[in-house]
């Protein structure tokens, strides 16, 4: 088994890392905009739901942008970049969807992002070793697992 990983491995590593910095920005700006314009019976609730769910996003950004630093390469951090890099689809602009289906949307961009996170942290163990990358990676995934559940808790009976 290798433990060390050239430089050229870190460069194809930190490209697989881009998508998934952009995904979590994507659902950091969903989570706030929903923050704000969320409201019915649900308002207190889900107001501080997506402020916590964003300011984790936040530092997870962070972290996955730093990792691809780490390995030589240069982390994207322009909306632009982030919307042709992500495959979450961003709110309409204008559009509020009512609460549950915020909290729905909110459910389902944690989970493609959950199983995409560990598919990539799987090719990452496979084909290069990167045992240290991959398991930030599915610590990661575990959290966002976990917000799936609690968020569709409040629309299943
Ligand atoms: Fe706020």
């Amino acid at each position: 088994m290798k433990t060390t990983i050239n430089d050229e491995s870190k460069l194809k590593i930190a490209e697989r890392l881009k998508p998934i910095l952009a995904d979590q920005f994507v659902l950091y700006t969903k989570t706030r905009n929903y923050h704000w314009n969320v409201i019915g019976d649900m308002f207190f609730t889900l107001h501080i739901k997506f402020e916590e769910l964003y300011n984790e996003l936040a530092l997870d950004v962070d972290e996955t942008a730093e990792r691809i630093r780490t390995y030589g390469s240069n982390a994207p951090g322009t909306m632009s970049e982030f919307l042709k890099l992500s495959s979450l689809k961003e709110e309409t602009a204008g559009k509020y969807p009512n609460q549950l289906e915020m909290a729905k949307n909110i459910a389902n961009d944690y989970d493609l992002l959950a199983s995409r996170i560990n598919e990539i942290g799987l090719k990452l163990q496979k084909e290069f070793g990167d045992e240290i990358t991959a398991g930030k990676l599915y610590s990661i995934a575990e959290r966002y697992e976990k917000h799936v559940w609690m968020l569709k808790s409040l629309f299943k009976n």
